[in-house]
């Protein structure tokens, strides 16, 4: 088989890349490991950046989010019963969108299958073959069969488990890592969410979030401990903690019901460097993670599709490879600014273990500081919604 960029992993990274290649005539086929129904029932969070908007608007992906996803033009933040809203569209200019990935991804292996796309789903064994070369290759099996896709360069969106990273030899590659001591318990139900806008809440027992799909699915999440387990935490248990740890006004009008999905999400910040190895090129989780504090895990993932399919047309639309050249730098540079903002993000809104006393001045003080000053809040804001590209 033959293509043009050869994509392994059919998470929204790579389904993203391939439709945005499509509508500039340039041929893709996705290697994904699952099938199409596993990749479609992993839940992850649903803030969404101006950037990622303008991609998928650009993809021709973008009709069912603009008329089913929610602008959000700020966000409450809350300190035991004292709370306070950042307008990001006073300090910016720009909302958020909020849409699950999940309907995203929906929405893109539509739009590939549509187009007549080639996904191969429940490959096995994926290899990545002379990436230093002008021919690189991947090789892969399915069905007991093995099969090999020639190609001018693989794009790597294979995610944190994936093998695009691991085929970067070691003495190339750094890798920077955080992980975090507490993890975030998180459920969905089928109840109204409780305010309109989303609640980021510090309180002496933990963080809590309260997040939405739409106006009858809410996601609420609490930290919790890594040791703990999904079964530990009944339904009640669940929201008992979580009212605790929000302002009482919300916790009053918190409508409970029976959760449909209850999962333990563990936190970590990761990055490798570099992003590319001669043909190979990284995109999103497979090169980065960050702490889901603020929603950056899928918007990451967007900037480094759009500096390589970037890169990519200016290869084949003006035989150029400047800009192939520079994409580890570029998305990096991007990156780690995002690394920093989930990282400090999460530094404000949780309880650590190992916190003294000092610290938990420090953070209250941080949070005063962040409530009472509007360059603070413009900084916080311009983070949250999404640094230029
Ligand atoms: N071969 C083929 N496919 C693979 C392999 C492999 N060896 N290993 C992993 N995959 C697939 C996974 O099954 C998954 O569907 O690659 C896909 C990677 O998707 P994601 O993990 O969703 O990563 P990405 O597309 O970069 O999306 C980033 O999604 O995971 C969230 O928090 C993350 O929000 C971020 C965004
Ligand atoms: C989510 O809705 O799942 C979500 C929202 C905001 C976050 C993290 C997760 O910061």
């Amino acid at each position: 088989m033959k293509t043009q960029v050869a994509i392994i992993g059919g998470g929204p990274s790579g389904l993203l890349l391939s439709q945005l290649l499509h509508t500039r005539g340039i041929d893709s086929i996705v290697l994904e490991r699952q099938t199409k129904d596993y990749v479609l029932s992993r839940i992850r969070a649903g803030v969404l950046e101006q950037g990622l908007l303008t991609l998928l608007e650009e993809a021709g992906c973008a009709d069912r989010m603009h008329a089913e996803g929610f602008t959000h033009d700020g966000t409450l933040f809350s300190n035991g019963e004292d709370s306070y809203r950042i307008d990001f569209k006073a300090h910016t200019g720009t909302p958020v969108m909020v849409y699950g990935q999940t309907e995203i991804t929906r929405d893109l292996y539509a739009a590939r299958e549509a187009a007549g796309g080639q996904i191969v789903f429940s490959v096995e064994d994926v290899r990545i073959h002379d990436a230093t070369s002008d021919a690189p290759s991947v090789s892969y099996h399915s069905n007991g069969t093995e099969h090999r896709i020639h190609c001018d360069f693989v794009a790597g969106c294979d995610g944190f488990h994936g093998v695009s990273r691991q085929a970067i030899p070691l003495d190339v590659r750094t890798e920077y890592e955080k992980v975090y001591p507490f993890g975030w318990l998180g459920i969905l139900s089928e109840t109204p969410p409780v305010h309109h806008e989303l609640i980021y809440a510090n309180s002496d027992r933990g963080f809590a979030l309260c997040s939405m799909r739409n106006a009858q699915l809410s996601r609420y999440y609490i930290q919790c401990s890594l040791s703990d387990k999904p079964e530990d935490w009944t339904d009640d248990a669940f929201w008992q903690e979580l009212k605790r740890r929000i302002p009482s006004d919300y916790a009053d009008k918190l409508v409970t019901g029976p959760s449909i999905e209850k999962s333990i999400a563990p936190l970590r910040s990761f990055v490798t460097e570099p992003m590319q190895y001669g043909r190979l090129f990284l995109c999103g989780d497979a090169a980065h993670i960050v702490p889901p504090t603020g929603a950056k895990g899928l918007n990451t993932a967007a900037s480094d599709v759009h500096y390589l399919y970037t890169a990519l047309r200016a290869f084949y639309e003006r035989n150029n490879s400047d800009a192939l050249e520079a994409y580890s730098q570029t998305a990096l540079r991007r990156i780690w600014k995002a690394e920093r903002f989930s990282w400090w993000f999460s530094s404000l809104m949780h309880r650590y273990p190992d916190q003294s006393a000092f610290d938990l001045k420090m953070q209250r003080a941080e949070i005063d500081f962040l409530r009472s000053n509007t360059a603070a809040q413009k900084a916080m804001a311009e983070n949250y919604v999404g640094l230029p590209y």
